[in-house]
């Protein structure tokens, strides 16, 4: 006796429901990823000379501190001067067509305006040394930056990301010896984050988010 549907039409129907099966699975990981909120990417600036820190930081190894002297031991970072870049500059690449402001900069002796990539406004209170001192890394607010061939923000430096941070900021320090390090964070056991708030000594996050942490 011939089967009532052809074999031809039950791979049909089984092509079908895989497909809607697919695109049902499809649609509720889309809906996830539209949901959850992901790390912005902000444009990146034009600066005066093109400078990369994938080449700097990666590709020769260079300490962030070597350019952004006061970043431990100051509210701000530091910028580094022309005679920075000239400890190699003066001699690597010296006809670069890229690097002739840099040169032009130490003839007339005018420093190299770089554009902000990050700028709160004034009536913000931030500090680089307490932050460092207290084991949060470079990377939790600037992204992989040896990965900048540009610079850009990876953080919005809206009120809500530094709040966020500091409703929670047990779980966003490090030991002091990976401050500085670029390495993607691996999670820490609950026993090294009750050790690093011992050492740290946090304060709650009722103190932290105090309107006069960040305004005074
Ligand atoms: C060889 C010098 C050099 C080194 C090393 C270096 N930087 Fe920079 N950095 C610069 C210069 C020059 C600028 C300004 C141009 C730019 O924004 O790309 C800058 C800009 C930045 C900015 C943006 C500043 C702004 O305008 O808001 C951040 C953030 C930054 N660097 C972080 C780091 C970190 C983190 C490291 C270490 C992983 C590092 N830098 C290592 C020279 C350096
Ligand atoms: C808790 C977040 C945070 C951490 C950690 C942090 N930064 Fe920043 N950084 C900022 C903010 C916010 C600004 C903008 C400050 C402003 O506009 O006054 C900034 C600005 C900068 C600048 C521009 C110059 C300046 O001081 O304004 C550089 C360079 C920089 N950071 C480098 C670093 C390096 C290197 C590290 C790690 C040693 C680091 N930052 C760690 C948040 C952070
Ligand atoms: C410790 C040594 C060192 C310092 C300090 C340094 N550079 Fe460099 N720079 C290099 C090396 C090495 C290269 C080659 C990069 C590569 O391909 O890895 C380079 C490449 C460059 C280039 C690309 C040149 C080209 O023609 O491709 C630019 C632009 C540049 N550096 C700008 C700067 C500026 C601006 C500073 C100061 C903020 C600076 N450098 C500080 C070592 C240094
Ligand atoms: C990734 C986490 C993180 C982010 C983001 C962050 N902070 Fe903090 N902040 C900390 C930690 C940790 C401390 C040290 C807390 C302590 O000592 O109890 C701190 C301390 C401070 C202090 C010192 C408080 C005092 O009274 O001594 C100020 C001011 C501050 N943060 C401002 C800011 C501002 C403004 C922003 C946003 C632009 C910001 N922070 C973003 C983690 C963060
Ligand atoms: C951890 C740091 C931090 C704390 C704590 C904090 N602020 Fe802010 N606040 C900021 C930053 C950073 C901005 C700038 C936001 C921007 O430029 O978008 C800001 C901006 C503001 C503004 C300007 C309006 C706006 O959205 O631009 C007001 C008003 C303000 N804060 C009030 C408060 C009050 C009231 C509290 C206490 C309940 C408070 N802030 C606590 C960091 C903080």
């Amino acid at each position: 006796m011939a089967p009532p549907f052809s074999r031809p039409a039950v791979l049909f129907v089984k092509l079908m429901l895989l497909g809607l099966l697919v695109a049902v699975a499809a649609w509720i990981v889309l809906a996830r990823w539209t949901m959850t909120p992901r790390h912005v990417a902000y444009a990146p600036v034009a600066q005066p000379i093109a400078f990369s820190h994938k080449h700097h930081v990666s590709d020769d190894g260079i300490d962030c501190r070597y350019c952004h002297t006061a970043v431990e031991n100051s509210a701000t970072a530091g910028m580094p001067s022309t005679s920075v870049c000239l400890s190699c500059h003066s001699q690597l690449f010296l006809d670069s067509p890229a690097l002739a402001p840099l040169h032009d900069s130490a003839r007339t002796g005018k420093p190299i305006h770089w554009v902000r990539v990050h700028d709160l406004p004034d009536f913000v209170y931030f500090e680089h040394d307490i932050h460092v001192a207290k084991g949060v890394a470079c990377i939790e607010c600037h992204g992989r930056v040896d990965q900048m061939p540009i610079t850009w923000r990876t953080a919005s430096l809206e009120m809500q990301w530094c709040l966020r941070c500091h409703r929670d900021a047990p779980h966003h320090v490090r030991p002091l010896n990976q401050v500085l390090s670029m390495a993607p964070e691996k999670p820490l056991r609950p026993e090294e984050i009750r050790q690093l708030n011992r050492l740290y000594q946090l304060r709650d996050a009722q103190a932290l988010t105090n309107c006069s942490t960040c305004h005074r």
